[in-house]
């Protein structure tokens, strides 16, 4: 299997080295289309490792990737876990409740420790949005940018694994992307995974993105993204390919957006009636955790059109792809 260090046109993005290379994965946003097809083309040489007896290759063979998730995460981290282990790397897995993080240690100075154990790659998650970016501009600027960075979700920016492993799924089940029309449904104010689908959908040429939800759970002018607006779910889901559910980030909700979750869920749950709306061999998609009988019906979420769950085995294929991809840089 090739190990490519794919070259993308040159401009001020701290995701590209010098000579034009993905040497950190931080956001969707600024990549060209051929970088993203070309993640995806990796990811389907991927996929089938994990149908083998022995589920490695060696690519990260000696390499020593850091998993460290200052949020909680069960899909993203395990994933990332499995992938590097999958190519073969050391994977160290930060134990943040557990670290000196705790006793007040800065972000960068555990950065400037792990570098000092030799650390390749770090897998980072941080309710800060740009934590990443800091940690990329920390290590050039202390001359290490030949260790990788990839950000799996700051804060409410993005989360381009997701983005990558979505757009996956959606290339595996509806094969061209010209066609579709896609609605993303939910909180999307407070989504990472819908800025990320969005620019990942956008720069693939989708033909319809609609951002559907009541006005208080969307950003103010996402039609600058690129997406139609859509206030009734009706409208939203009507003839749509793909329905991209978001869960309620309560999280991260300063003061009261919705009256209910029980309204919310009259209002844009999706239930097998609201389904009956899109194509009929429309895929339903969610990033994860699910809120049953909040944003979705668990008729809809164990039904046959759901693949929530091929969305977290792509996820694993995905991964690896970006890391063997960084790491031939
Ligand atoms: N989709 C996603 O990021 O899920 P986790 O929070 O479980 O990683």
């Amino acid at each position: 299997m090739t190990n490519p260090a794919q070259t993308y046109p040159l401009h001020h993005n701290p995701q590209l080295n010098a000579d034009g290379e993905l040497t950190h994965l931080l956001s969707i946003d600024g990549l060209p289309r051929e970088a993203l097809t070309n993640i995806l083309d990796i990811a389907s040489s991927f996929l089938e490792v994990s149908d083998r007896d022995v589920k490695k290759v060696p690519l990260l063979r000696g390499k020593s990737v850091f998993n460290l998730f200052f949020e909680n995460s069960t899909r993203t981290r395990t994933t990332f876990e499995i992938a590097a282990k999958r190519l073969s790397a050391d994977v160290i897995n930060l134990d943040v409740a557990r670290s000196s993080t705790a006793k007040g240690e800065t972000l960068l100075d555990t950065i400037d420790n792990l570098v000092a154990m030799h650390a390749d790659m770090f897998v980072v998650r941080h309710a800060a949005s740009g934590a990443p970016y800091l940690i990329v501009d920390h290590l050039r600027r202390i001359g290490r940018s030949d260790v990788h960075v990839v950000n799996a979700g700051d804060g409410r920016h993005a989360h381009p694994t997701q983005g990558l492993l979505d757009m996956y799924a959606i290339r595996h089940y509806k094969k061209d992307f010209s066609s579709l029309r896609v609605a993303i449904v939910g909180d999307i104010l407070h989504s990472r995974v819908a800025r990320s689908d969005i620019h990942a959908l956008t720069t693939l040429g989708v033909a319809e993105v609609r951002a559907v939800g009541p006005q208080t759970l969307l950003p103010a002018a996402i039609e600058r993204m690129g997406v139609q607006v859509c206030h009734s779910l009706q409208d939203g889901l009507c003839d749509c390919d793909v329905v991209i559910m978001l869960r309620l980030q309560n999280e991260r909700m300063n003061g009261t957006l919705l009256p209910s979750a029980r309204e919310y869920f009259q209002c844009y749950g999706l239930t097998p009636a609201m389904l009956a709306l899109a194509k009929p061999d429309a895929i339903v998609m969610h990033p994860g955790p699910m809120n049953r009988g909040v944003e979705i019906d668990s008729r809809v979420a164990d039904g046959p059109q759901a693949v929530i769950l091929p969305q977290v085995t792509f996820g694993i294929a995905v991964r690896m792809a970006v890391m063997s991809i960084l790491a031939g840089n």
